[in-house]
């Protein structure tokens, strides 16, 4: 069974460059079999986490740990307990499969035998293991993009980075991506994974963080976001004759935040299912009647909207 222990800790983390400050004192924490996912927009600070995060920059400030290991201290530790997947593929299209997963395997200082088991095992998760002999060039974006993340899973990190691994892949590549990801959570890994695709952060990940220009401005589970961000669900009805007196007695009921329109009227609330039944009495008791009645729960967008006053989708 995978343990639940925090994995990787993050903490005031600062990184400028000249006036930019692309992370401005993020705070998160990654449990190990956790998919946590940063979602903003381009821009927002996410590629720049994770290479402070994979060593290759050092951030101005604040502190991470990977394991318990600082991330300033025992850099050669910190790359055996972490694998990163980049944003730009890197791949190279004279060699085939199985030569970049070797290549990895012995800068990682495996052995022959373990890089065989570790290939062989990659090759199949992949679903490159026909294609192994053949040269990179000959593969698709997303065979190329798979073939990166086996190369960063090579040496069996137990944090992986994943940064917008699904950008220009078609969809069926994207749903193979999303296996693995579950995978890997499932034997325990913890995963930060950046997208500026809502929908994904929505359905794969535990937790999200929605970042902004450096910033954190919400976390949590999807749930709690949409709470952070004092965004109710909606009860919208049309009913065949709206009167003053309904809309009273619709605002009387307790957990209704607001009664706006008509046409549909949009209730707003803390929670749909505790009001919907009193909201039909209400309508009946007023002598109308319920022509359509939906419920509509707050997207990542609206969240986003709501806190930043812009859209996520340029
Ligand atoms: N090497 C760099 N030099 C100067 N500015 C940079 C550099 N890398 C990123 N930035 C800036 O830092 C901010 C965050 O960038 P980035 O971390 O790449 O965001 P994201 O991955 O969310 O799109 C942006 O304003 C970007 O232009
Ligand atoms: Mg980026």
């Amino acid at each position: 069974m995978a343990e639940r222990s925090v994995f990787v800790e993050v903490e005031g983390l600062h990184k400028a460059y000249g006036e930019i400050r692309a992370v401005d004192g993020i705070s998160f924490t990654i449990k190990s079999g956790e998919i946590f996912a940063l979602l903003g927009p381009n821009g927002a600070g996410k590629t720049t986490t994770i290479k402070v995060l994979s060593t290759l920059i050092a951030p101005d400030a604040g502190d991470a740990r990977i394991g318990g290991l600082d991330i300033r201290g025992d850099i050669m530790e910190i790359k055996r307990l972490s694998g990163t997947v980049p944003q730009e593929t890197a791949v190279y299209d004279d060699l085939n499969a199985s030569e970049h997963l070797r290549f990895f395997g012995r800068a990682y200082g495996m052995s022959a035998t373990e890089i065989g088991r570790r290939e062989k095992e990659l090759l199949e998760v992949t679903g490159l293991e026909e294609r192994k002999r053949d040269k990179v060039s000959t593969y698709s974006g997303g065979m190329k993009r798979r073939l990166n993340i086996a190369c960063a899973l090579m040496h069996s990190p137990r944090f992986v980075m994943l940064d917008e691994p699904t950008v220009g892949v078609d969809p069926q590549a994207r749903e193979r991506i999303f296996d693995m990801v579950r995978d890997l959570r499932d034997q325990g890994i913890a995963i930060l994974y950046t997208t500026h695709y809502m929908e994904e952060a929505e359905f794969l990940s535990d937790r999200i963080a929605i970042m902004d220009y450096g910033k954190i401005i919400a976390e949590g589970t999807m749930a709690e976001i949409v709470s952070i961000a004092g965004e109710g669900e909606v009860v919208e009805l049309e009913v065949d004759a709206f009167t003053e007196p309904l809309r009273e007695k619709i605002m009387k009921i307790e957990g209704v935040l607001g009664v706006e329109g008509e046409r549909p009227i949009k209730v707003t609330c803390e929670s749909a299912g505790r009001i919907l039944s009193h909201i039909i009495t209400a309508v009946s008791d007023s002598g109308s009647l319920v022509k359509h009645i939906e419920v509509k729960t707050p997207s990542l967008e609206d969240v986003f909207i709501k806190l930043t006053g812009r859209s996520l989708r340029e």
